[in-house]
């Protein structure tokens, strides 16, 4: 039934550290430098929504990050807040000036869940790394993981460095929503099948919605590791560019020594596979895509 596959999202950290731009950015196909004009969020937003796969719906709360609705949050609502929750994402400024501060928030938020949904899967995010220098990223990074990691005992996190600039809010919001998909094995088993069935390199599966990727199968072994959540943002911003309703329904790229066939595959979800076996036809392949649907439907 509906509800039982509706899933619970927290979205929570001090105000300004960027919790509503990622939310609008991944969500409702906002692009970064429009969040410099969002309006601060009084208490709650539940109103994001999203389908994926079938019937398993995403509900996220984006829950403001001022004093005064934390505290709300933490005493009249938190039964309200704090129940049900299968996943919690707790964002961090990382030029924050009041670090004390976020992480006794932080805290109190971890007791609440622990006492209300002791199952919940807590990520944490250290957002705005672009404000940090690049050569400084990765070591302050693994710092502030092992501090955090510390402070959360005894839940286990993970934790992202993340940027509304770059690709990286895509890479981590693609393993957040991983985290959510049932029967991801069978996906996976489906989509090896479908790869090898057309002589593919590799198929990529994304969510239509949020354009994060889903899973992919791969025939051969690629050297950038972050090209998917490249391509997400790349597609994101080519379908906001040519101001399409909705993302782009089908395109065939022929590159020197591939094609890449970009197409819708079920409601939720499009499919990317790239061919370099130059004895595949365009035609076949668009039947075997054609053919997968009512498969992965
Ligand atoms: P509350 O609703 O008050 O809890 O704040 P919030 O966490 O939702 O913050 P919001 O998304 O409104 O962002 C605050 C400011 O941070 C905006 O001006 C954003 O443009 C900016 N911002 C968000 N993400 C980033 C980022 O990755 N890098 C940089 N440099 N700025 C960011």
């Amino acid at each position: 039934p509906f509800l039982k596959r509706t899933k619970k999202v927290l979205l929570m950290g001090r105000c300004g550290a960027g919790k509503s731009s990622m939310r609008s950015i991944i969500f409702h196909n906002n692009v970064a430098k429009k969040t410099r004009d969002l309006e601060p969020t009084i208490l709650w937003d539940n109103k994001t929504n999203v389908q994926f796969l079938g019937n398993l719906h995403l509900n996220l709360w984006d829950c403001g990050g001022q004093d005064d609705s934390f505290n709300d949050y933490l005493t009249t609502y938190r039964n309200l807040i704090f129940k049900d929750v299968h996943v919690l994402i707790y964002v961090f400024d990382a030029i924050s000036a009041e670090l004390d501060k976020d992480i006794h928030y932080y805290q109190s938020c971890l007791e609440s869940i622990l006492m209300h949904s002791p199952n919940a899967i807590v990520f944490c995010l250290m957002h705005k790394m672009d404000l940090i220098q690049e050569d400084r990223r990765d070591m302050m990074f693994e710092k502030q993981k092992l501090e955090l990691q510390v402070r959360s005992e005894p839940i286990q996190i993970q934790a992202f460095q993340t940027s509304i600039w770059d690709e990286t809010l895509y890479a981590a919001w693609a393993k957040i929503i991983h985290c959510l998909i049932p029967n991801m094995n069978e996906l996976q088993a489906s989509l090896d099948t479908f790869c090898s069935i057309c002589g593919a390199d590799e198929i990529v599966l994304f969510e239509k919605t949020t354009f994060l990727v889903i899973a992919n199968s791969a025939s051969i072994q690629h050297p950038d590791a972050h090209r998917f959540e490249k391509i997400s943002s790349i597609i994101k911003q080519f379908n906001l560019c040519t101001r399409k309703e909705g993302y782009s329904k089908q395109m065939e790229i022929k590159g020197s020594n591939f094609t890449a066939f970009f197409d819708s595959l079920t409601k939720n979800t499009s499919v990317l596979l790239i061919i370099s076996d130059t004895g595949i036809t365009s035609a076949a392949t668009q039947v075997n895509i054609a053919a997968a649907r009512r498969h992965f439907e």
